[in-house]
C-alpha cells in the first residue's frame, strides 16, 4: 500500500498506509491527523489546505477551478498548495509529502 507523509503542525513527519482511491483528508482523518475539511470533501471550504511537496505537485492531477477559487481564500496560500479532499490517491504517489499549515481560515462559502 502506498505511503504519505504528512509534515504535522509542531513539524515532525508521520508516514502513513493510504489505501489507494481515498483522498487526503480521508487517510488523515483514519489516523487522527489533524485536517479539518470543514465540507467533507464538497469544495465549500479551504480547511482541507495542504502545502504540497515541491518535487511532488507536478505530479497530481491539475486542480479543477473550483478548487482554484477555494484555494484562494486559504489561509498561507503557497504556489504547491492544494486541497487535501481533491487529492485522490494512487499508486503512483507512493511518497508523497504534505505539510499541513500552520493555520487554516475557518468558514464555509456559502454560509453565514
Ligand atoms: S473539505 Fe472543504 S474543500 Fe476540502
Amino acid at each position: 500500500m502506498p505511503i504519505v507523509h504528512f509534515i504535522i503542525k509542531d513539524g515532525s513527519q508521520v508516514s502513513i498506509q493510504a489505501p489507494v482511491g481515498l483522498s487526503l483528508l480521508e487517510i488523515a482523518h483514519q489516523n487522527n491527523i489533524d485536517l479539518e475539511g470543514a465540507c467533507e470533501g464538497s469544495l465549500a471550504c479551504s480547511t482541507c489546505h495542504v502545502v504540497v511537496d515541491q518535487e511532488w505537485y507536478d505530479k497530481l492531477k491539475a486542480p479543477v477551478e473550483e478548487e482554484e477559487d477555494m484555494l484562494d481564500l486559504a489561509f498561507g496560500l503557497t504556489h504547491t498548495s492544494r486541497l487535501g479532499c481533491q487529492i485522490i490517491m494512487t499508486e503512483e504517489l507512493d511518497g508523497l509529502k504534505v505539510k499541513l499549515p500552520a493555520a487554516t481560515r475557518n468558514i464555509m462559502v456559502g454560509k453565514k
